[in-house]
């Protein structure tokens, strides 16, 4: 949308200002032609036409006129044997502005870089995270309460697709040391926020209700329900979130990835 508004302003800005250089030609070009209209009359005392005339030189005279000012040096008005003097056609300008080939060029070129520079700023604006409430920003995930009955009842993660996590329990009692600290608010949050991106090659890991285990179908790497790393090629457990609880609100910071526990941390493995 902001390519074709772009794009639309500098078509308008072309056609502007080439219609306003088309008349500022006809119009230049009908002055000069009126000067040279009004040459081939007497001079008037205030005639501003006539100012100009006298400033750029009086056109050159054909016939006797000519010859009978040189000779006789009468300075009075001209008058040849051969009938009025004949004036030569006005010269089209071609010094003090631009010429019609350099301007449309300039238009151009500023048409076409408006152009470029709407299509470069929605490109960015396209690949730039989205900061108001999508994935790379802190996203509202749901209330506390909701979350931790869903856990209860399905005893599975939290899933929430939009925010490519699952949201886990946690209990500050199995976590002596503080390992989570970082993710859990200091520890006073009752949940964590696992990336559900696998740490081996990326894959998506869904959670297998069964063995109550995060499995990832590319090669068998295998997660507790606090996604800690049990078996399989992934070198650590899985990455996580800041999660914080405001108002009964579930907030996580998916701009700030954590990396996860390395392998042969296990606080909590559900039987
Ligand atoms: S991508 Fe998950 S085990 Fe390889």
């Amino acid at each position: 949308m902001t390519t074709l508004l772009l794009t639309l302003a500098g078509v308008t800005a072309l056609l502007l200002a080439t219609g306003y250089w088309t008349i500022r030609r006809r119009y230049t070009a009908a002055a000069v032609a009126g000067i040279g209209a009004r040459a081939g009359a007497p001079l008037p005392a205030c005639d501003l036409g006539g100012q100009l005339m006298a400033a750029v030189g009086t056109p050159p005279k054909t016939g006797g006129g000519a010859t009978g000012s040189a000779a006789g040096g009468s300075g009075g008005p001209v008058t040849g044997g051969g009938g009025p003097a004949k004036t030569p056609a006005p010269k089209r300008k071609t010094g003090g502005g631009p010429t019609r080939r350099s301007f449309l060029r300039t238009a151009w070129l500023a048409v076409t870089g408006i152009s470029l520079a709407g299509f470069g700023g929605a490109s960015l604006g396209f690949l730039w995270p989205n900061l108001a409430g999508g994935f790379g920003s802190e996203l509202d995930v749901d209330d506390e309460s909701t979350i931790l009955d869903y856990i209860r009842s399905e005893r599975s993660p939290f899933p929430y697709p939009a925010g490519r996590m699952w949201i886990t329990t946690y209990d500050p009692a199995l976590d002596p040391e503080g390992v989570y600290a970082e993710v859990t608010d200091g520890g006073t949050a009752p949940l964590m926020a696992l990336y559900q991106r696998c740490v081996h090659l990326g894959c998506r890991v869904p959670f297998n209700v069964g063995p109550q285990r995060f499995q990832c179908p590319c090669h068998g790497s295998n997660y507790t329900f606090w996604g800690e790393y049990l078996l399989g090629p992934a070198p650590r457990g899985l990455d996580r979130f800041p999660l914080r609880i405001q108002d009964g609100r579930v907030l996580v910071n998916t701009a700030q990835v954590v990396t996860g526990p390395s392998r042969g941390t296990v606080l909590y493995e559900e039987a």
